[in-house]
């Protein structure tokens, strides 16, 4: 059945951000079912799920309320529009919801399907505001090096990672990359934190300049960087940057598609690292994962100038079919409720200290070179000599090599180079978190024995 199962993979799947080529020999790890913090194979052995899926199944796994919210909004209305004014009220709803939980005290929500075409949108939003004041050269985006968007074709210009450019022809003419806010890799010798902040909002300023102020239309940064290798910004980086940002009138968008929500502890990444951002991209743990939804959330005075450009033209053209699809928004405002009723954000508060320390503790294994983390979201940088902080050859080798150890244990974590990243469902217990660093501990001595 799986050999069966494998080769018709094999002969008719084209798998997203995959090494195709090692893909045709490689087995394919094919998952059957999931239950709470745990999925199981097709052959029916038990993972725990420490990357929460793809970053995003925040409740786990088998959510009864939330397989009955989407039946009863498919029973009832399984689709409808909102373009030309027509609406419906799981997006009518849930709209308000979010503007009450976001930092802007009036603002509209834009829905979509991902979070790629989210980030598409801020730029299309920001491109349509400036041109309706007038600021039309306002066109470009600075990002961060390492920095992850997604993978549409502006979206994919913002992420700051080789893969997502090589042989695309990306990043596209108006897209500009900054450091890496990343101390423990990027530091000069003897650079103090300050100090490494300071240079690189220098550097940030500098950019801006080379490029002129007024064709900047937005800087874009995820709170932390979650698939550059889970990267936490240092010390009053934000602040620091954001000193920069407004001298210069730059508007700050906040993409929280994997921070958002209560993943740090705080409903929004951007309170714990002293974020004050202009827009604000929302997606996977909208839903919990149960079903594609992103939102771009923006305050009234960015909208305004685009509602009057609107009516000038006869119409705001931008939107998908699926934009706030009733079903997708029955089941995120069923997630948001959950989040509130049961607390979760502060059970993700109170269990992530020992989330962070078990993630700590793994500092005294000699391939581990920096552990970094907050709230329930780690990385582990595996180097082959502590001192150096020396990679291994080929790159990416020992993240695999861990990885698959790890899936050998019963955890699945997610290698980004030679990063492992950790970050499990938000409702996993203390119990289980030990569970999965004991996993974890496991497989890396065994890991260890092979790529020292
Ligand atoms: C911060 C961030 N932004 C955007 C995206 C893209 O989202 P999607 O894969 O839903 O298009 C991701 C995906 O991991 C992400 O982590």
């Amino acid at each position: 059945m799986t050999k069966n199962i494998d080769s018709i993979d094999k002969k008719n799947l084209f798998h997203p951000i995959t090494n195709l080529k090692t893909h045709e020999t490689d087995e394919v790890f094919v998952i059957d079912r999931g239950e709470g913090i745990y999925i199981y194979d097709a052959n029916g052995k038990k993972y725990l799920e420490g990357l929460a899926g793809l970053w995003c199944t925040s409740l786990g796994y088998g959510v009864q309320e939330l397989a009955d919210a989407a039946s009863e909004q498919m029973s009832k209305l399984s689709y409808a529009t909102l373009f030309t004014s027509k609406s419906h009220e799981p997006a009518i709803l849930l709209s308000e919801k979010l503007i009450k939980m976001s930092p802007f005290s009036r603002g509209k929500v834009f829905f979509g399907n991902s979070g790629s075409d989210a980030n598409d949108t801020q730029l299309k939003l920001y491109t349509y505001h400036n041109n309706a004041l007038g600021n039309t050269s306002k066109k470009k985006i600075i990002s961060r090096l390492k920095g992850y968007h997604g993978v549409t074709v502006a979206s994919a210009s913002m992420t700051g990672l080789p893969a997502q450019h090589k042989l695309f022809d990306l990043p596209g003419k108006n897209f500009f990359h900054t450091d890496t806010p990343h101390f423990y890799r990027e530091a000069l010798e003897n650079e103090s934190e300050e100090d490494f902040v300071n240079r690189i909002s220098n550097n940030l300023e500098v950019l801006i300049n080379q490029e002129g102020p007024e064709t900047i239309a937005a800087m874009i940064a995820e709170p932390l960087m979650g698939a550059g290798g889970v990267i936490i910004p240092p010390k009053n980086y934000f602040p620091k940057i954001q000193e920069v940002l407004h001298k210069y009138s730059i508007p700050l968008i906040d993409d929280e598609v994997i921070t958002a929500f209560g993943r740090t502890g705080e409903i929004w990444g951007a309170d714990t690292f002293d974020m004050k951002p202009s827009s604000i991209t929302v997606a996977k743990q909208l839903s919990s994962g149960y079903l594609p939804i992103s939102a771009v959330i923006i305050s009234d005075e960015l909208y305004e100038p685009i509602k009057e450009a609107s009516g000038d033209i006869g119409i705001f053209g931008h939107g998908y079919t699926y934009s706030g699809h009733p079903v997708a928004c029955a089941v995120a405002l069923k997630t948001l409720e959950i989040y509130e009723r049961d607390s979760v954000f502060d059970h993700v508060a109170s269990v992530s200290s020992h989330f962070q320390f078990r993630a700590n503790k793994l500092s005294n294994f000699n391939s581990v070179g920096e552990v970094r983390g907050v709230g329930l979201i780690c990385g582990i940088d595996l180097v082959s000599d502590k001192k150096t902080k020396s990679g291994f050859s080929p790159i990416g080798s020992a993240g695999r090599a861990v990885a698959q150890a790890c899936q050998n244990e019963g955890l699945i974590v997610r290698a980004i180079g030679d990063v492992i990243a950790l970050c499990p469902p938000l409702i996993i217990t203390k119990e289980q978190i030990d569970e999965m660093f004991d996993m974890f501990e496991i497989a890396l001595k065994k890991a260890e024995s092979k790529i020292l």
